[in-house]
């Protein structure tokens, strides 16, 4: 691998960015996470047993990597924690030494989760279909400049002084606006100087101590989460989450200067998925012939955070060509195209038609996408099974015609297909870059 591998999602998330930073994890010594918090979920299969991150890098399953969670991350430090003990458990080596967090990244507190809840429960139809895990809430108070940090918590005057604010203005909120129950907070000051003293091993200062790492050549990963259609100005807004979810972000969120030898890839599922609520055009849902529902089924779509059933559809290259361009990707891991085999023809979105107007751009009012027909493209399937395929040169010709129309469509080169759930099922194409 170059120095330097950035790895993103392209659609809505759940591409499968944990089995392509595994393939990379293998030749790193750093993995990094740049944005986001437990909102993600990342399914690995190793060795046929499954684990699920949800915030600690994946690539921590590696035992020579190290890992860094950047101050650009929201941190549940109760579910860092929790992972921290399913990986010891597991026998995962040396956590102490191997995992950093940011001494500036913002903490998400029990009125994040509980504001983000009760905003969902009132929002009606407007809801966002969040994973109510606090995010939002999290980076508004980072925005707004009454956040606390991981830094806060050593520092107990300024830790009270900041929850005592706090508290006063979600609880007002919690009770008056939405009728909720307020929170409490006694024992909370308490409970915090606890996890404080669990967190200290784990806590640095990460971006000055991944830039020494960076200038003494070690070879870093940056970690994505969700995908550029959740990116909060460049995605389905307001259908997003509140982080960014570009690239770019990988140089904010940690603090450094990315390497200068940098790979770009961006990670696309051969077909479209997305949780929660916004605009799906190529969605599938009770489709006549059934094929939202296999995608669902054969594809295992359902969160790997909340449960959720994801919504399923064909490859929407409009929605993937505006998010490629947004970011400047030009490569890309095209994941879960076993899921395919057998579906006959295969459709991909190549524009959208309203009121007998037709545009192929992804538009900023995405309000003008919830009455689009998709454009199709009609291109033929594959029937044979891609199990133990191990180079691109015996994948079925459909499959490479497929992965040339997605090249072609996008301007951008197809390094890796991953043709399977398991770490040994990616293929590599164009090993350069
Ligand atoms: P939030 O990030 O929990 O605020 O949720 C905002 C939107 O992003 C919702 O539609 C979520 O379903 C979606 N979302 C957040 N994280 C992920 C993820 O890791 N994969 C897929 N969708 C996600």
């Amino acid at each position: 691998m170059p120095q330097g591998v950035v790895i993103i999602g392209v659609q809505w998330g759940d591409e499968g960015k944990g089995k392509i930073v595994d393939y990379y994890a293998a030749e790193a010594n750093v993995v990094a996470r740049f944005q986001g918090g437990n909102n993600a979920g990342h399914t690995l299969v190793v060795q046929g047993k499954q684990t699920i991150l949800h915030l600690i890098p994946s690539g921590i399953l590696h035992p020579h990597a190290e890992c860094v969670i950047g101050s650009g991350v929201v941190v549940d430090p109760e579910v860092f924690l929790a992972e921290v003990d399913v990986l010891r458990k597991a026998g995962v080596p040396n956590l102490e030494q191997r995992l950093a967090l940011s001494d500036r990244a913002h903490v998400i507190l029990d009125y994040h989760r509980k504001l983000d809840a009760a905003r969902e429960g009132n929002a009606g139809d407007g809801k966002i279909g969040t994973t109510k895990r606090g995010i939002g809430p999290a980076y508004e108070d980072r925005a707004a400049r009454r956040g606390i940090r991981i830094a806060d918590l050593y520092n107990d005057k300024v830790f009270a002084e900041r929850l005592a604010q706090n508290f006063a203005e979600k609880n007002f909120l919690l009770t008056e606006y939405y009728k909720a129950e307020p929170l409490s907070m006694d024992q909370v000051v308490e409970k915090y100087r606890r996890i404080a003293e669990q967190l200290r091993p784990f806590v640095r200062d990460t971006a000055k101590w991944l830039n020494d790492a960076i200038v003494c050549g070690r070879k870093v990963l940056f970690e994505g989460a969700q995908g550029v259609l959740l990116d909060v100005d460049y995605g389905s807004y307001p259908y997003v989450t509140s982080s960014h979810t570009l690239p770019s972000q990988a140089a904010l969120g940690l603090g450094v200067r990315l390497p200068k030898e940098t790979l770009f890839l961006g990670t696309i599922k051969a077909y479209s998925t997305r949780v929660g609520e916004g605009p799906f055009p190529t969605e599938l849902e009770g489709d006549p012939e059934g094929i939202g529902e296999k995608l669902r089924l054969t594809g295992k779509e359902y969160g790997a955070t909340t449960g959720r059933p994801r919504r399923c559809g064909w490859l929407d290259l409009v929605a993937v060509r505006h998010a490629l361009r947004t970011c400047g990707i030009r490569h890309l891991a095209i994941t879960k195209a076993d899921v395919l085999t057998g579906f006959g023809d295969l459709k991909v979105c190549v524009g959208y038609q309203r009121k007998g107007q037709r545009f192929d751009d992804w538009p900023a009012d995405t309000t003008m996408l919830d009455d689009v027909e998709p454009v199709y493209e009609t291109l033929p399937g594959w029937t044979a099974s891609l199990d133990g395929i191990r180079s691109a040169a015996d994948l079925p010709k459909e499959l490479k015609n497929y992965l040339r129309f997605i090249e072609e469509f996008t301007d951008t080169r197809v390094n890796l297909v991953s043709t399977g759930a398991g770490r040994e099922a990616v293929i590599d194409i164009h090993r350069a870059f």
